[in-house]
């Protein structure tokens, strides 16, 4: 298997997912280590035989074919990821989500037409009303990406499912909803608070803090994941989520909290341009189809994660130093 973007936060619960369960699996981790990139995630794998790290980008063809040729799948991770910085910088997210899809999905083709699983998003289908609280994201629901970030995702989906249609390539796409849980960069919500209530720091809070994500804890993604390229149906899309919709201010409270601080920690700060009001997805397609369903409850995977980032205090200070304060000061102080 060749897995892109492994070194980051989904990509390397998902390595540790399958090597676990499958311990005769290959994997190659194609991954060019950027500032989300971290080799301490997967450093209990370092000397399995199995698994082999390839420090590359992911728009380097030769690269790609090269390494890609004996593998029987592509399970594609790799992204710029952080809506913030698409804000900031969003030709890096055209480079890498739209471009780079493209180079791997040449590379597959290529090759004979290698079997091609394809991370996305929920956040191509666009925003809910808060108060339509009937309404969900499923896999019919009509793209209408808002941000930087969620356009390149689209974009993306839009050629890996172009491929399957004009080339026959066997593909499969997950659009998952947000997720939380150990290694995820701490720029990200959740850890970003967790981190900072850890510093004795404030927690900044978007705008009136009542957006909503449906909330989904890592190792259920991954266990998701590992069902559609085992079962899914090839040329199929798959939503993926645990029914677990939570406004941003309900989760600011619980990790304030649970950490011992009171809502005197919370600034709140103005809002992202563009902030998506409300995600909400409805998994019943792999829920019936490939018997899949999310296992970690969100009081339960919240409460784990917080006390991971509370036990690993020298991998989150490392990597929430150098490049990334840069990044907050211009984006919180400077903006
Ligand atoms: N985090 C979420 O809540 C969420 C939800 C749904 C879907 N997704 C999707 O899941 C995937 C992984 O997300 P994440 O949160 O783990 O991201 P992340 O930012 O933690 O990791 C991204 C990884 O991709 C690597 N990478 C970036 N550009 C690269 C390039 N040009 N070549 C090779 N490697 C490159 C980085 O070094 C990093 O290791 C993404 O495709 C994202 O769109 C994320």
């Amino acid at each position: 298997m060749l897995v892109t973007g492994g070194a980051g936060f989904i990509g390397s619960n998902f390595i540790r997912h399958i090597l676990t369960k499958y311990p005769h699996y290959s994997i190659i981790n194609l991954d060019k280590l950027t500032y989300a990139g971290n080799l301490e995630n997967l450093k209990d794998f370092e000397f399995n035989p199995n698994y082999k790290f390839v420090k590359g980008d992911i728009l380097n063809s030769e690269l790609v074919e090269h390494i890609a040729q004996d593998v029987d799948i592509i399970v594609h991770f790799a992204a710029e990821t952080h809506v913030d910085r698409s804000v900031l910088d969003p030709f890096s997210f055209v480079r890498t989500n739209v471009l780079g899809t493209h180079v791997l999905l040449e590379a597959a083709r290529k090759l004979g037409n290698k079997r091609f699983h394809h991370i996305s998003t929920d956040e191509v289908f666009g925003s809910l009303p808060l108060e339509e609280t009937h309404r969900s994201f499923h896999e019919e629901t009509p793209y209408d990406p808002k941000s930087p970030y969620s356009s390149s995702k689209a974009a993306a989906d839009h050629l890996v499912r172009a491929y399957h249609h004009t080339f026959g390539l066997p593909i499969t796409i997950s659009n998952c909803s947000n997720n939380y849980g150990p290694y995820q960069f701490p720029e990200k919500f959740i850890p970003l608070f967790i981190t900072n209530l850890l510093e004795e720091k404030k927690v900044p809070l978007y705008g009136d803090g009542k957006n909503v994500r449906d909330w989904i804890h890592v190792a259920d993604h991954s266990a998701a994941v590992d069902r559609i390229i085992h079962d899914g149906r090839i040329g199929h899309t798959y939503v993926v989520g645990a029914n677990c919709e939570k406004s941003n201010f309900e989760i600011t409270k619980l990790i304030v909290n649970c950490l011992g601080f009171g809502e005197e920690m919370i600034e709140y700060v103005k809002d992202r341009p563009g902030h998506d009001r409300r995600y909400s997805v409805r998994p019943h397609k792999i829920q019936a189809e490939l018997g899949w369903n999310p296992q970690m409850n969100f009081d339960d995977g919240i409460k784990k994660t917080i006390q991971w980032y509370i036990d690993n205090p020298d991998w989150w200070r490392r990597v929430k130093s150098g490049e990334y304060l840069e990044y907050y000061d211009r984006w919180y102080n400077k903006r």
